[in-house]
């Protein structure tokens, strides 16, 4: 990666949060906030929507180009080999407290991952390529299993006929997977799994400029992707919409936002200043399983919500609008994921991006080490302890 830091300044006032800089070159993905643009190596994310699958385009944002039938095979094979769980794993998930949250049992379980990973310390291309595969399998096995350990049940066995998104249905329910819930998961894998510099990706690519191991890299996101204003966004949304609980009251429970400080959990974006290009294809998978389950409330109420805010001239003059957590909430609600597991389900599909940008940088890296702006007082004289107070 060529660093190259564009304002050496934060700006005024919030500390500035980075907001605006560039500080790496990149051919993951592209986004454009002001136009709602999301491309993956140059392709629409709409168009990969309509047309691809979690697998072919995780096998995308590895190898920077799409796969012939042959290559897509062959990557399936191998993603599904990637799937087994060491059983010291399923034994500490045993051991971990019931009431954990999920996405620190998964940031947990990613590092002691690197324990049992034979090609941990290894920072080759092609140990990179076998640790990315084994982790995208081993999250997804982590969630279901420390889900069924905390409902009291056995943990399930991946099973290597079935894609990524079915085989976590799997794992998750030992039931066979309903093919359309495992079709909107899918569709969700896809549309999470790369977003260019977000706070998570960019915790991975700082720490994989030290020259560390991607799974040191890989803890550090998740501990990024927990927080509220990124990856948890997604719980808070459901949350927000099960405490408003029927559309009736929607209007009035986003009245009483008005001056608290509270804000609409899924709406607002650092670089999106218009509608998220993501959220369409999930509004669209959530109808998908109105239509399957016939249970549309929560789509209601999301939508309704959604509607209040792009009339109300606060959000309209902030650039305030569904992001990729406002209808990802009840997309997960409806395929029966745990609300306090959704940001796992994120991580599950960010791996994938993760994995590319710290290959990314370690092929071409340059410690990222950037400056502060001084706020302090220089050069104080030195007072003995007990003159202090
Ligand atoms: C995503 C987010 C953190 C972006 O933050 P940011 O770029 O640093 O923007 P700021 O927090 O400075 O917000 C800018 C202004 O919009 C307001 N705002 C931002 N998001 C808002 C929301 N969801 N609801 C209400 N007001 C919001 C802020 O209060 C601020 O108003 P001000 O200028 O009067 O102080 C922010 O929009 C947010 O908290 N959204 C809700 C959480 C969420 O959905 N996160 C997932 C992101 S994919």
């Amino acid at each position: 990666m060529t660093t190259t830091v564009e304002a050496t300044k934060p700006a005024a006032g919030k500390g500035g949060g980075l907001a605006g800089m560039v500080v790496a070159d990149s051919r993951i993905s592209f986004v454009d906030g002001a136009a709602g643009i999301l491309e993956y190596r140059g392709y629409d994310i709409r168009v990969l929507a309509e047309n691809s699958t979690f697998e072919e385009v995780a096998y995308l944002l590895w190898n920077d180009h799409l796969p012939t039938a042959e290559q897509l095979e062959e990557m399936r094979r191998q993603s599904r080999a990637c799937r087994f769980m060491p059983p010291e794993i399923i034994a500490a998930l045993r051991n971990m407290p019931r009431n954990a949250d999920p996405m620190a049992v998964m940031r947990t379980a990613t590092s002691m991952l690197a324990h049992y990973d034979p090609e941990s310390e290894d920072n080759t291309p092609l140990a990179h390529t076998h640790k990315a595969c084994r982790l995208m399998g081993q999250l997804s096995g982590v969630l279901a299993a420390y889900e069924r350990i905390r409902r009291g049940e056995e943990p399930v066995k991946p099973r290597m006929d079935l894609d990524h998104a079915a085989n976590f249905l799997w794992m998750l329910t030992g039931d066979e997977p309903d093919p359309q819930a495992a079709k909107a998961l899918d569709q969700y894998l896809l549309l999470l799994a790369e977003h260019e510099l977000n706070a998570s990706t960019f915790t991975a690519r700082v720490i994989a400029s030290t020259g560390s191991d991607l799974h040191s890299a890989i803890t550090g996101a998740m501990g990024a992707l927990k927080g509220p204003a990124h990856g948890a966004a997604v719980q808070e949304a459901m949350e927000q919409f099960l405490e408003i609980g029927a559309l009736d009251n929607t209007e009035a429970w986003f009245d009483s936002l008005a001056g608290s400080g509270r804000r609409v959990m899924g709406i607002g974006h650092r670089v999106y200043k218009v509608r998220d290009p993501r959220a369409e294809p999930l509004m669209k998978n959530v109808l998908k399983m109105v239509e399957a389950t016939g249970e549309r409330q929560w789509f209601d109420i999301a939508q309704r919500l959604e509607q209040l805010a792009m009339e109300d001239e606060y959000f309209k003059s902030r650039g305030l609008s569904a992001n990729v957590d406002f209808y990802s909430a009840p997309l997960l609600y409806s395929i029966g994921i745990p609300v306090d597991a959704f940001t796992c389900m994120f991580a599950m599909s960010r791996i994938v991006g993760w994995t590319a940008h710290v290959y990314e940088q370690q092929a071409n890296n340059r410690l990222i080490r950037p400056l502060s702006n001084w706020m302090g007082e220089h050069q104080l004289p030195w007072v003995p302890i007990e003159q202090r107070g």
